[in-house]
């Protein structure tokens, strides 16, 4: 019998984990499996910055696994203004969620890093070597150190007391349940939503820089199959980038002319090159995980892109818009 906590269980990934574990057939590679049960907790079940309900919500649920997902999460505005609270509420709910793990006897953690904690100086493509190799960027160094300290527990864990803690990296994350709020959104659904307002107000849907930079994006329910088989098959404390290949890099503008057509917006569109447009590329490799996990298809983005826009139109009223957020 095993049960499986996944903190951080109602955001964007813990959303599409609980999806895919609910929809896919039982006992299959994705499915749930006989003698499991999954828990999916979210904060008001447990602040896991604090050290005493971390412990009630491990003593209430008895897990044997954790995929540890719940960290204050935001995009550059967010995190350039707040890099105080980014770092501690990181640290916190981590060191907290780590030792309860440890202390309770847990079989096997997984935390989620992301792409944003590698150096800003670094050789591309990303690789799970490359870490600790320089700095982050400043806009999100609070986040940043936060998490590669992850990695850091990880090592520790497992070289004083063996433990099978380990970490994956995903890159850009959407997906359904995402976060719209304009404040701290993502670039995905930051578009989706400016491109909603623009076609619900009738006023030109304009995107700032030249839509020229290329990112490698996940789609949400991907991810969590990766993240399903990895909690499964891979017992090695060194981290997992979770990721589409490199050669699936999209541009802004591929990703801005996709949102275009799937909310069928027919007003003025353009970009405002006067606005930064950031790094050109930071590619991750994903052979690591390739070797490993064999045969794999990722969602076609336009498709993923296409589910996501549909969910964000039949769920406005109770998706994360803003209206209700203050990070
Ligand atoms: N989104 C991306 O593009 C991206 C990219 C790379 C890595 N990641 C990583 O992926 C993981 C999941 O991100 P996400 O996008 O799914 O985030 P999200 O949608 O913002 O969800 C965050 C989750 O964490 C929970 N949480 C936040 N603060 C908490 C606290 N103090 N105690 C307990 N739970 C808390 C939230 O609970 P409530 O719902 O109750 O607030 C929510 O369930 C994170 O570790 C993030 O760093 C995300």
């Amino acid at each position: 019998m095993s049960v499986i906590l996944v903190t951080g269980g109602t955001g964007l990934v813990g959303k599409a984990i609980q999806h895919v574990i609910e929809t896919e057939l039982e006992g299959s590679r994705f499915g749930k499996k006989p003698g499991e049960t999954w828990v999916f907790a979210s904060s008001k079940e447990g602040d896991l910055r604090d050290a005493e309900q971390a412990r009630k919500l491990f003593e209430k649920y008895k897990p044997t696994h954790v995929i540890h997902l719940a960290a204050l999460v935001g995009g550059l505005f967010a995190n350039m203004k707040y890099k105080l609270t980014f770092y501690r509420d990181n640290t916190l709910i981590n060191d907290n969620v780590l030792y309860t793990s440890h202390i309770t006897g847990v079989k096997k953690l997984i935390s989620c890093l992301s792409t944003c904690v590698y150096p800003d100086k670094v050789e591309y493509p990303l690789d799970e070597t490359k870490i600790h190799l320089g700095l982050p960027h400043e806009s999100n160094f609070g986040y940043a150190h936060a998490k590669r300290m992850v990695d850091v527990a990880n090592h520790a864990y497992k070289d004083q007391f063996g433990s099978n803690f380990t970490s994956a990296i995903p890159t850009n994350i959407f997906g359904p349940h995402d976060n719209y709020d304009l404040e701290s959104a993502h670039v995905i659904p930051a578009l989706v939503h400016k491109c909603y307002l623009a076609k619900k107000n009738g006023t030109p849907f304009i995107i700032g820089g030249t839509g020229k930079p290329l990112r490698q994006f996940i789609y949400s329910r991907d991810l969590a199959k990766l993240f399903i088989w990895q909690l499964r098959e891979y017992d090695d404390v060194e981290p997992l980038i979770l990721s589409v290949g490199e050669d699936e890099e999209v541009s802004i503008k591929q990703v801005a002319d996709a949102i275009v057509k799937a909310l069928d917006f027919k007003g003025e569109y353009a970009f405002d090159p006067s606005r930064a447009d950031g790094q050109f590329r930071k590619p991750a490799s994903n052979k690591k995980l390739l070797s490993l996990i064999g045969d794999f298809e990722f969602t076609p983005f336009e498709q993923a892109l296409d589910e996501s826009v549909k969910w964000f139109l039949e769920n406005y009223d109770a998706a994360r818009t803003g209206k209700k957020n203050v990070v």
